[in-house]
């Protein structure tokens, strides 16, 4: 299972990367504007800390638009992964910029007819959002399972990337369902390390060497 992170601070991605288990990285235009370097300069910034997928997402709402704000950004870095909305427009995009061999992911899926047809497009990555589910009182985990199942069902290749997580139940089950990816806020990251018991272990265990007095 792939580890990604999303968001586009700088220090995060360094953090995480160092942790060594970060496989790539997501960004949205939300992410981008909250950072004050240029977008360019950042999304080159961050190929260069972490060697895997970096998703930048186009601005544009037609086919146009999107193939050519694609392109511009794939020819920036040969990681970069260009983000498409799943619309009408979106889906022809994808199916040009895969021809042109280009990273793709599909994003904003809700529904699991949404993701097969991202499949159907040849999409690298489809990115249903279970955060955003779970805000409308629908599971968004259980859409996971029903697109894990469908691309199961048919060999599809493109990899299913849960995103919109909000915690570390979301990547468990995610792991149990056999998704390919989850992209994760730095602090969920975070917490996914951490369990009191390992913390009251190691005071513990710290307690009682002390009182041995002996030393390593
Ligand atoms: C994924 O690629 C998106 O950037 C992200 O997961 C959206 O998450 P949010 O619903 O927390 O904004």
């Amino acid at each position: 299972m792939k580890f990604f992170i999303d968001t586009a601070n700088l220090a995060q991605i360094k953090e995480a990367a160092e942790l060594g288990v970060l496989d790539g990285v997501t960004t949205n235009p939300s992410l981008l504007v909250k950072e004050t370097k240029p977008y360019k300069e950042l999304l080159l910034e961050i190929c260069q800390i972490v060697d895997g997928p970096v998703s930048a997402e186009v601005t544009a709402l037609d086919y146009e638009g999107m193939v050519k704000e694609g392109r511009m950004l794939a020819s920036m870095h040969p990681n970069i992964c260009v983000k498409l909305p799943t619309t009408r427009d979106g889906l022809k995009a994808c199916v040009t910029l895969r021809k042109e061999e280009i990273l793709v992911n599909m994003t904003l899926v809700f529904s699991p007819l949404q993701a097969l047809l991202c499949a159907k497009a040849d999409a690298t990555f489809v990115s249903p959002f279970v955060g955003r589910l779970d805000d409308v009182a629908t599971d968004g985990m259980d859409l996971i399972q029903q697109i894990v199942t469908i691309f199961g069902n048919y060999g599809f290749s493109t990899e299913v990337l849960v995103a919109s997580v909000r915690h570390p139940i979301h990547v468990v089950q995610a792991a149990m369902m056999g998704a390919d990816v989850v992209t994760m806020p730095f602090d969920v990251i975070d917490k996914l390390i951490k369990h009191p018991l390992t913390d009251i272990g190691i005071a513990r265990f710290m307690a009682d060497w002390k009182k041995g007095g002996q030393q390593l």
